[in-house]
This record gives C-alpha cells, sequence and structure tokens, in this order.
C-alpha cells in the first residue's frame, strides 16, 4: 500500500465544513493508503494562541479524529511534537530552502496581513515544517484542500533540493486534492470557518444545528415562498449534497425549482439529516475516554518514530553531520 500523510492544526472545535472537505476523505482513505494522521501543534504556535488551552486542544483533535472513524487499527494517529525528528528535519530543511519561495506562499501572505504583530520567522518558515512532515515519512500521497496545494508543491521542490545537494533520500510527494469544495459558511459571504463565526460545529446536536440553520443565507432569488429558486446557487444546498439521503437530494433539487418546497422546510430537512449523519460522532466523542486517546497517540507516536527516525538517520548521513556515539 502507499503511504500517505496529512495533518490538521489544533485550532477548536471541527465544523461540517471540515469534516466534508477533509475528515470524510481521511477516513475513506484509510482502507486504501497506511495512512499517517497527524495534529500539527507546532504549526498552531505560529499565531498566537493561549499555552493553557493548547494540550486539551490537541487532545479533543484526536479524540474528535477517533469519533469521526480515524481507526488506529488501520492508521497512525500521533501529535506532532511527541516525535523530535519533525522539528530537526524542518531545521536541515530550512537549509536548502529559499527565502524566496516561502515569501510567495498565499497563506504567509493572508496570515501575515492579519497578524501584523506577530509576523514571527515560525509563520515564515511554517511550510518546512510542513514539508517536514511529509517527508519524514516518504509518504506518496498528501490529502489537502485547495489552500494548501501550494505548500505541498514547495515540499516537492524542498525535497529536489535536498535530494540534488546530497543525494536522493526523499520521495516526492503528490497532492490528493478533494473532491469537495469549500463549504460557504451560513452567511454566504465566505468559506464556512471558525474565525468568521458562520460555522455548523461538527458536535451541534439537532437543535442547534436547526437555530443556526434558520438564519442561513439561501438563493436571493426566493425573497417569497412561491419564488422558484436555483440550488446550484444557494449557499446551502451543497450541505444537502454532503449529509442528505439521495431521494432528499432529489426531492429539494427539483422542488426548490418548482418553489413546492420552501426553505423553512428545506433548512428543517437539512438539520434533521446532518443531525442524524453526525449522531455516531457524537456518540462516540461523548463516550470517548481521556485514557483512550492518550493510549492510542502513544502507539501512534511510536509507530511512527520507527519510520521517522530512520528518515532521519539517512538525513545526517549524506549531509555529513558527525554520527552520534552508538547510532547507527
Ligand atoms: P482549517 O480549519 O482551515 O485549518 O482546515 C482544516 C481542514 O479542513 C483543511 O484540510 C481544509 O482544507 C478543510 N476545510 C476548512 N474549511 C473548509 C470549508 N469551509 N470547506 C471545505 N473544507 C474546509
Ligand atoms: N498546513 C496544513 C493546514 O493548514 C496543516 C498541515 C501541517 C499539513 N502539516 C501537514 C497538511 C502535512 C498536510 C500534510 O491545513
Amino acid at each position: 500500500m502507499k503511504r500517505l500523510l496529512s495533518g490538521i492544526q489544533p485550532s477548536g472545535e471541527l465544523h461540517v465544513g471540515n469534516y466534508l472537505g477533509a475528515i470524510r476523505n481521511w477516513v475513506a482513505l484509510q482502507d486504501e493508503y497506511e495512512a499517517l494522521y497527524c495534529v500539527v501543534d507546532l504549526h498552531a504556535m505560529t499565531v498566537k494562541y493561549d499555552p493553557a488551552a493548547m494540550s486539551d486542544r490537541t487532545h479533543d483533535m484526536a479524540a474528535t479524529l477517533l469519533a469521526c472513524g480515524i481507526d488506529p487499527e488501520k492508521s497512525t494517529l500521533f501529535v506532532q511534537s511527541h516525535l523530535t525528528e519533525h522539528s530537526e528535519l524542518a531545521w536541515i530543511l530550512n537549509c536548502v530552502t529559499p527565502m524566496g519561495e516561502l515569501y510567495r506562499m498565499t497563506q504567509f501572505k493572508d496570515k501575515s496581513a492579519r497578524n501584523q504583530q506577530n509576523i514571527n520567522v515560525g509563520l515564515f518558515t511554517y511550510p518546512v515544517l510542513q514539508a517536514a512532515d511529509i517527508l519524514l515519512y516518504q509518504a506518496a500521497a498528501v490529502p489537502v484542500g485547495e489552500d494548501q496545494v501550494q505548500h505541498v508543491e514547495l515540499t516537492r521542490e524542498i525535497a529536489r533540493k535536498f535530494n540534488g545537494r546530497f543525494g536522493k533520500v526523499f520521495t516526492e510527494p503528490k497532492a490528493l486534492l478533494t473532491k469537495t469544495g469549500r463549504i460557504r459558511g451560513l452567511d454566504g459571504q465566505a468559506k464556512m470557518s471558525k474565525s468568521l463565526n458562520n460555522q455548523i460545529p461538527l458536535l451541534a446536536d439537532e437543535e442547534a444545528i436547526a437555530k443556526l440553520l434558520r438564519p442561513a443565507f439561501t438563493d436571493p432569488a426566493r425573497l417569497r415562498r412561491t419564488d422558484p429558486g436555483n440550488p446550484e446557487v444557494c449557499n446551502i444546498f451543497p450541505l444537502h449534497h454532503g449529509f442528505s439521503p439521495d431521494a432528499d437530494v432529489k426531492r429539494v433539487d427539483e422542488e426548490c425549482r418548482k418553489a413546492e418546497i420552501g426553505c423553512v422546510e428545506c433548512k428543517r430537512l437539512l438539520g434533521r439529516n446532518i443531525s442524524d449523519s453526525l449522531a455516531p460522532v457524537r456518540e462516540r466523542y461523548e463516550s470517548m475516554g481521556r485514557d483512550h486517546v492518550r493510549d492510542v497517540l502513544s502507539q501512534g507516536a511510536e509507530r511512527a518514530r520507527k519510520i521517522a527516525s530512520a528518515t532521519i538517520e539517512k538525513v545526517r548521513e549524506k549531509a555529513g553531520l558527525l554520527g552520534r556515539k552508538g547510532a547507527k
């Protein structure tokens, strides 16, 4: 089986956009690939964060991923900072990465524009740490959304630079684009995102979902109940695609165009379908013991370390560093 790696920051509760755009895909890919999934806490340090909340957030992200169906029997789930190899390789890769390439990164430009008071070096070399995450495991595939393609391309370039200068160590990874496009937020203005507060939290119950959906932006052509609409331009129709059974998707699609179903009924149906689809995730999350999560993460780190330390030894040797006494 080919190897795959992806990462997610422990930056708070997941929403249904993350689920449809990333996590659901991660769950499906575990059967086709040898998958490694990493909670990237070191990446989360590149913006201002509350140190008192970090460890719980990391733990909750791991618990949520398990609740969503990441199966520790199939995949390796671990925390980035539990392996020092990630920061070690990131440093070494920093030394073959041109600054000019990092200045081009869209995410760096966006984040530094938004955090003018905290443009730290970590934010700048963030993509190099991401390259280290991927290259340490010689991952062939990296499932990501559109916004991360640039980082995967850079990873390929860093791999080429290192291989060219020191001799071949790294496999060049390929981005595996998630088919679901960006899920828009309930305000219809931008992508669903926690920072824009336009999200449906993944663990929200049916009542909370209904309350969030009620004022959600829909097709602006449907001012009155009798105005026909167009699901293709409707802000929330993609959520029906994500969560509703085919029969409901078809019904909403047809009846919206003929003004036979109103937005109120459409949203009621959607709310129930989201809640029903995610009920098992909520239940698994509620009953997930802290010790279980810690056990999974420690076994994950152990498995990951076997691969990572072998790569690091090769890298050290090729780069000409003096071997540690006792090391192979
Ligand atoms: P973020 O929360 O932005 O760090 O994203 C975590 C993962 O969820 C990434 O793989 C994103 O591509 C994906 N994601 C985030 N927001 C959305 C969205 N609105 N629609 C689809 N995928 C998303
Ligand atoms: N930068 C990615 C994001 O913001 C998260 C990430 C870190 C990642 N390391 C990774 C994704 C390695 C894929 C592979 O979503």
